[in-house]
């Protein structure tokens, strides 16, 4: 998007949003040929009527996923993964999670300075998820190189640029589906405690998942839950040192870790525009929408829409109620939610209790290249171990 070419308007790009909300909430982008939708009340009309804004976008280099899907497939396919993504099985993770936390934070404790991407924001999402679907230890870092490469963007803007990226996934995607059909094969002559092995089993009326469509989700899970979990636990520590006065608050208050993750989603969201295409003639906010045309609901715009949130550019941590939809909203609504609080709680709440007086050391910030996603590539700190 035009406006958001500055790199100091991607590291804050709301009162960018704030501007386009309260002018044109509903606008179409000759450059990107795109309506965009900025406020929360059209936004939630569109994430809720998925027969009228289908998510099958077309751009998709990796192959049909639960995330393009529409019904009635996406229902199936949605009630089988959510057999082996249960409650339980997420929650059983818990100490897992916190112990990872730990462990990472032990590393650079003594040293007094650390990145929170690098150190610990990168690797903790990656860690749980190859545990989750059963990846040996000894293959931790091969794993890590293939995620790494599936949510790397373009660099530059070049057609070659693209191309080459293009090129890059593709062979990511058939390294990894490889390393998994191997695993597939493994845990069907001998099942496990894990999330593979429990996706080879789930059956509804007689039907289970076919080998391809469990190799594709296991892809789309690291595509869609890692980034964003780094994201989410960055940023919300990137607001503690913007605001040092929460950062004390929540720490003697630990109690608030709960509703600072959820507003951490609401004010800084890790994904900020989710992408549509209308599958007919429709009018959103006075605009008539052609059938075919792209929609983007501009996530990081109505969750700070005042029509919905008293207050929304200030941050509180204990805002109740919290309608974000940082997670999206309807039947797309993030399978992986319940992970990503669980993994944002144990990081924040460790990080808190470990660390005293975080600060942001001064040097140039990068924001994440894609104005679909908000968060930036490093954020050094300082802190007194506590
Ligand atoms: C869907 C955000 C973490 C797996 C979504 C959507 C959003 C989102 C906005 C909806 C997209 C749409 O409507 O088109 C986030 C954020 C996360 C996060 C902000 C971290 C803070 C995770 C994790 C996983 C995951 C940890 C898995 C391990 C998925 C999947 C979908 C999804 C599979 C597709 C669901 C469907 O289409 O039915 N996520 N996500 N996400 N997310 Fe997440």
């Amino acid at each position: 998007m035009k406006e958001l070419a500055r790199e100091e308007d991607q590291l804050l790009p709301f009162p960018i949003y704030r501007k386009l909300r309260e002018s044109t909430p509903v606008r179409f982008d000759e450059d990107r040929e795109s309506w965009d939708v900025f406020r929360y009340e059209d936004v939630h009309r569109i994430l809720k009527d998925p027969a009228t804004f289908s998510s099958r976008r077309g751009l998709e280099v990796r192959g049909e996923t639960l995330l393009t899907m529409d019904q009635p497939k996406h229902t199936h396919m949605r009630n089988l993964v959510n057999k082996a993504f249960t409650p339980k099985a997420i929650n059983d993770l818990a100490p897992r999670i916190t112990s990872i936390t730990h462990d990472l934070l032990d590393q650079v404790l003594s040293k007094g300075q650390m990145d929170i991407v690098h150190d610990l924001a990168t690797p903790l999402p990656v860690i749980v998820i190859a545990e989750l679907l059963g990846v040996p230890s000894k293959d931790r870092k091969l794993f890590k190189d293939w995620s790494d490469t599936l949510v790397k963007g373009v660099e530059g803007n070049s057609q070659e640029a693209f191309a080459k990226m293009v090129a890059e996934r593709d062979v990511a995607v058939r390294e990894l589906s490889e390393y998994f059909r191997a695993i597939l094969a493994e845990r069907r002559s001998k099942p496990e405690d894990d999330l593979v092995s429990a996706l080879l089993e789930a059956e509804i009326d007689g039907e289970k998942l076919e080998e391809d469509e469990i190799l594709q989700f296991c892809i789309l899970l690291l595509v869609a839950g890692n980034e964003t979990t780094t994201n989410l636990i960055t940023n919300a520590i990137r607001l503690m040192t913007e605001q040092p006065a929460i950062q004390e608050q929540v720490r003697t208050h630990p109690e608030l870790v709960k509703t600072t993750v959820e507003e951490t989603l609401r004010y800084y969201p890790p994904i900020v525009a989710i992408g549509r295409v209308a599958t007919e003639d429709v009018e959103i906010g006075g605009q008539q929408i052609q059938k075919g045309q792209q929609v983007v609901s501009w996530v990081g715009s109505a969750n700070r829409d005042p029509d919905k949130f008293e207050d929304p550019d200030t941050f509180l941590p204990d805002r109740k109620p919290n309608a974000h939809m940082g997670f999206g909203f309807g039947i797309h609504f993030c399978l992986g939610a319940p992970l990503a609080r669980l993994e944002g709680q144990i990081a924040l709440e460790i990080l808190l209790s470990k660390l005293g007086d975080m600060q942001f050391t001064k040097s140039k910030l990068s924001p994440i290249p894609s104005p679909f996603v908000f968060g930036v590539k490093s954020y050094p700190i300082t802190f007194t171990a506590r």
